[in-house]
């Protein structure tokens, strides 16, 4: 399936204005950082895009069990731009779908401004994916038949709604996508496939735009190019950022990297450098590799929780 902010309830009603805040159990713990307005924090805290709270998951039976996510609480700020790294199978991805509302935790909470996903139907959780979230994955997932600028116009098309023309030509513009409308992604390089799905999902202006490994398949000049987009979407637009990558580079370009063991937090680091960032995955992984993959039900040696010996940077009050 392809993906690019919207839902899989293609033209299905916006329901975007019912949902939030639709009943009181809803409300998130309370955040100091959240002024009464959205994006208007009544002092200089950030606001919290995105607060994660005790998640759990699990997948299989018996001795085939694993446990991607394990008591796992994470926050996320408006309008930053945040990296999620850690070792392969650490549950990177199975978090980044949890923030975006692509899977449920089997127990524990996720608030999308202040938005419960687990207290949404299907259909209010498609809309909230739709209008709210924009998806950049490795594989581009852009539809061959249309153009760049058909691909880019899908999502809303499909919701029915109308593109408004000055953003998309402030995207455009800002993506160096002028030239390449006309093409289709076979006629594109790989950086300007990721560039038109990087547009597809800001032009609908989403909350949270959730990249996973988007320059994984990308040579390293054309990772820069779109990851100088992503930076760009936050510092010009505002925009909030989550990208999952393998790149210590990559990530050293995010406000602050998150760093992930056996589905636990492993630390944290703020104005991250390529060095800082390598030195601290290095550590992670290999405090990971010594507890072993941690069988649902097992504690994980405790090499992977916070404050632990894997975490060469404890996590703070951002990340809980
Ligand atoms: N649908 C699923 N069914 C069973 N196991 C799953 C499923 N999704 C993920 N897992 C397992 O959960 C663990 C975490 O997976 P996840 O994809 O989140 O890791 P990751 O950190 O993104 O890894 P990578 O860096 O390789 O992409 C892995 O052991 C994986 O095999
Ligand atoms: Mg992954």
């Amino acid at each position: 399936m392809w993906a690019g902010g919207v839902g899989d309830e293609a033209g299905g009603m916006n329901t975007s204005a019912t949902y939030t805040d639709a009943h009181p159990s809803q409300t998130p713990p309370p955040n100091p950082a959240q002024g009464p307005t959205p994006g208007q924090g009544a002092n200089s805290a950030p606001r919290l895009a995105i607060q994660a709270i005790g998640l759990r998951k699990t997948y299989g039976k018996g001795d085939a069990q694993v446990r991607p996510l394990d008591d796992l609480s994470l926050d996320i700020e408006a309008e930053r731009f945040t990296a999620i790294m850690g070792p392969s199978g650490s549950g990177k991805s199975t978090l980044l779908n949890m923030l975006a509302g692509l899977d449920i935790p089997d127990s524990g909470e996720v608030f999308i401004g202040r938005t419960a996903i687990s207290r949404l139907n299907d259909r209010k959780l498609t809309a909230l994916r739709r209008d709210r979230i924009g998806f950049v994955f490795q594989s581009f997932n852009l539809v061959p038949a249309m153009s760049a600028e058909e691909n880019i116009l899908l999502p809303s098309q499909l919701s029915g709604q109308k593109t408004d023309r000055r953003i998309f030509d402030r995207m455009v513009d800002l993506l160096g996508l002028r030239e390449r409308l006309g093409h289709r992604p076979h006629e594109l390089s790989g950086g300007q496939q990721q560039r038109v799905a990087v547009a597809r999902a800001l032009v609908a202006q989403p909350d949270v735009l959730v990249a996973d490994e988007p320059t994984g398949n990308l040579d390293s000049n054309s990772g820069e190019e779109v990851l100088n987009i992503l930076r760009a979407s936050v510092d010009e637009l505002g925009q909030t950022v989550v990208m999952v990558t393998h790149d210590p580079r990559a990530a050293a370009r995010a406000d602050r990297v998150v760093l992930l063991a056996d589905g636990r937090l492993a630390g944290e680091l703020a104005q991250p450098d390529p060095e800082s960032v390598a030195a601290a995955l290095m550590n992670v992984t290999a405090g990971s590799a010594a507890s072993g993959a941690a069988p649902a039900g097992q504690s994980a040696g405790g090499s992977a929780g916070p404050g632990s010996a894997a975490a060469t940077v404890p996590t703070d009050g951002g990340a809980r």
